[in-house]
Formats: C-alpha cells, sequence, structure tokens
C-alpha cells in the first residue's frame, strides 16, 4: 500500500497534493480533520469543521481510460468505506454527492494534472463526522448532515480507520476502472443514484431523471426530449429542500 499522510491542518488536501504530486507514487492519499482553504465543486467553498470531519485526496497516477466517471466511481468507494466503518448506507446524488437519509454527508472534487508522464488524477472528498445541527446551521448548510448526527457512535475517533479503508479501496478498485472505465461499476451506481426516476432541475432545462449512461452522464427527459447532462448542478426534488 502507498504512503497515506497525516496532517495536524492543512490549507486543502486537494491543493497539497496537486502541489506534491510529481514527487507521489500512485495510490498515495493525504487525509486531516482541520482544512483551511477546503475547495468544493463549481467553484464554492468547503466548509472547515475543525476536529469533526475528515478532508482525504487520492492520488491516481495512471492513465484512465474513462477519467469523467473518476467523481462518479469515487462516490460509490466511498460509499462503500463508510458502509463497512459505520453500517451507513448512503444513496448517490449525481455526480458524485453521499447523501445519508436524505441530507448531505460527503462532497467529492476531481481534479486533474498534466504532468510530464500524462494526467494524473486527484479525488478529494469531504466526510461530516462528528458535526452538530447547530454547526451546520452556523454555517449555513440546512441540508448536510454527520454520521454523528445519524446516530453513529465514536464518529470521529474512527477518521484514520475511514482514510485507511477509503485508501485502500481505491488502490483495488482503480486497476479495473482505469482499464474498464466506469462499465463495470455501473448497474452498483445506478441502484444507488436518487435522481433515477425522480423530476430534476438542471442548467438549462427541467425533467425526469431516467438513466446514468455509460458516458456517466445523466440521462433526462424533457418536454423537448431526451437530453444529457454532464456537468453543472442538477437539483432532485425532495432532496436539499428542492420541490
Ligand atoms: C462539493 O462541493 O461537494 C465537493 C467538496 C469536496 C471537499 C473535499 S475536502 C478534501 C478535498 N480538499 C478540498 O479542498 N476539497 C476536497
Amino acid at each position: 500500500m502507498e504512503e497515506l499522510v497525516y496532517l495536524e491542518r492543512v490549507d486543502s488536501t486537494n491543493t497539497w497534493m496537486k502541489e506534491r504530486a510529481a514527487g507521489l507514487a500512485d495510490g498515495a492519499a493525504v487525509y486531516s480533520a482541520c482544512q483551511t482553504a477546503g475547495r468544493g465543486r463549481l467553484g464554492r467553498v468547503w466548509e472547515n469543521a475543525a476536529g469533526k470531519a475528515l478532508y482525504f485526496s487520492y492520488l491516481c497516477r495512471r492513465p484512465l481510460v474513462q477519467p469523467a466517471a473518476f467523481p462518479l466511481v469515487s462516490s460509490l468507494w466511498t460509499a462503500q468505506a463508510v458502509r463497512e466503518i459505520f453500517g451507513a448506507e448512503c444513496t448517490i446524488k449525481w455526480p458524485n454527492d453521499l447523501l445519508l437519509n436524505g441530507k448531505k454527508l460527503v462532497g467529492i472534487l476531481c481534479e486533474s494534472l498534466a504532468g510530464a508522464d500524462g494526467a494524473c488524477y486527484i479525488s478529494g472528498i469531504g466526510v461530516n463526522l462528528a458535526q452538530s445541527r447547530e454547526d451546520f446551521s452556523r454555517a449555513q448548510l440546512p441540508y448536510a448532515t454527520s454520521l454523528a448526527l445519524e446516530g453513529a457512535a465514536d464518529a470521529q475517533e474512527k477518521l484514520e480507520a475511514l482514510a485507511r479503508r477509503m485508501q485502500e479501496l481505491f488502490w483495488q478498485q482503480t486497476d479495473r476502472f482505469a482499464q474498464a472505465g466506469l462499465a463495470p461499476f455501473l448497474e452498483e451506481y445506478r441502484a444507488a443514484c436518487v435522481n433515477i426516476g425522480r423530476p430534476v432541475v438542471f442548467e438549462g432545462g427541467r425533467g425526469v431523471a431516467e438513466d446514468v449512461d455509460a458516458e456517466g452522464r445523466l440521462v433526462v427527459r424533457t418536454a423537448q426530449g431526451v437530453q444529457q447532462v454532464f456537468t453543472g448542478e442538477v437539483s432532485v426534488r425532495g432532496i436539499y429542500g428542492a420541490v
């Protein structure tokens, strides 16, 4: 197993990894419980909950046949680690949020870097472990939850165990993903995806999500016909207060 680095405090585990990627091996990972400049998807900030969350980044330094699907499989492998360590069954909001009891438990930001020996990929994962309802209210995150809030005992004590299991699963599964892409994971992803069968609103339209296709795009039936959504925010009726 490759290196797993623990940092007491870091600006962002993704930024840390990006800055050092050239000197780290495939499969290296870094984690912390305190991130002072966390970044989210679509240019957002990822709130720091010092001592109450896991901030984790994994480095993949292999050619991927389908890099666009890395966020999707990252969510599946993280869901498996959460299930094994906490016995909690997450669902996935396309493309890669993990939900527990309908609220956001995990956010994922995948980034790529062009290196001298080809592209490399970073999967950055924030897992809410022990925040209270007040913590989320203060941070204006009414649709977030933590493992502790959903009944897990000693969630913060499992920081290292969770980081270790995530690194192992990413390491074990990346080989198959690197060569075969999303295909071997698609059925499992579809089964976990909450969008399918629900009304959704995306940038540029609305309709009912019917499927996730082989490219990892959300397939939406709109009044104008079927559209494939491949980026941006998608709200799902009944999730995060969407109506
Ligand atoms: C989202 O917007 O939902 C994605 C959030 C991703 C946050 C994680 S925390 C670890 C890693 N480091 C970062 O700065 N961001 C990711």
